[in-house]
């Protein structure tokens, strides 16, 4: 078991926060996998995959306007803000993330890297191809300019990842000192396998997650708590520093 001076944040140059579902959990939203996860009530093969949409775009796009609007009616955890704090106090913080959901960004942070893309961006034929857009349910489904379908630019089942996000995140992770994962299955390749980098390069890592997952042995700290009440047990200085910078105003 770590303590809280061995995750003390002087002695690291550079983070690394590897994020999944479970991270925004505690926001409300539903996991993947395990009790009330969404493939445990739709089969991925029906909503999200490149065949799918090619059969029904319209069924396809119905259920990603549901994820948008339950995704853009919640607010960041705890958790996203505490890592946000991190970055803010330790300049080279990098996140990679599993999740499409924003909510790292709406927290504050930044250097992101969507490895699965983001649901508030949508692509066509047309250049640039990927833009943002935040409209919820999705105004025109096919573009007003070349007539396709828009499709939202997350990384489906079957789909290839992006070439950006999973270079940066190799980058940032082959070279960091401190490696925390949160909230994620491990189960997903190739975006599990990033940690691996860490663990090869003599990385502190330390995985936190409620559940054993098929990558604790990488792992040389195992935090097996939920994400907001255990980073506030790492640093409680920052939840500290946090909730008095809400206070401020009051
Ligand atoms: N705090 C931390 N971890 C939690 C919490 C919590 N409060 N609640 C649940 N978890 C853990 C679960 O124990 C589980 O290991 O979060 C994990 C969620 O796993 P998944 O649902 O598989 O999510 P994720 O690993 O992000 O999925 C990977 O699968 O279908 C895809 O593209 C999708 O990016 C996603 C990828």
């Amino acid at each position: 078991m770590t303590t809280h001076e061995d995750l003390a944040l002087h002695r690291f140059r550079r983070i690394v926060f590897f994020t999944g579902a479970g991270l925004s959990a505690e926001c409300g939203l539903p996991t993947y996998r395990g009790k009330g996860g969404i493939w445990g009530s739709y089969d991925w093969q029906d909503y999200a995959c490149q065949r799918a949409f090619d059969r029904d775009p319209e069924k396809v796009w119905e259920f990603h306007d549901e994820r948008r609007r339950r995704m853009g009616a919640v607010e960041p955890s705890q958790a996203h803000r505490i890592i946000a704090e991190v970055q803010r106090r330790v300049a080279g913080t990098k996140i990679v993330t599993q999740n499409i959901d924003g909510l790292h960004q709406r927290a504050g942070a930044t250097d992101v890297s969507e490895l699965h893309g983001s649901v508030w961006r949508i692509r066509c034929d047309c250049p640039p191809r990927a833009v943002e857009n935040r409209e919820v349910p999705i105004g025109a489904r096919r573009c007003p300019a070349c007539g396709t379908w828009r499709r939202p630019d997350i990384v489906w089942f079957e789909d290839p990842m992006q070439p950006a996000p999973i270079e940066a995140a190799i980058a940032a992770i082959s070279e960091c000192d401190l490696l925390i994962s949160i909230g994620t299955s491990g189960v997903v390749f190739p975006a599990a396998d990033l940690p691996r980098l860490a663990v090869q390069r003599g990385a502190l890592c330390v995985e936190v997650n409620p559940e054993e997952t098929p990558v604790s042995d990488w792992y040389s700290v195992h935090v097996r708590g939920p994400a907001s009440a255990s980073l506030a047990g790492f640093w409680p200085e920052l939840d500290a520093a946090r909730e008095s910078a809400a206070g401020a105003g009051d």
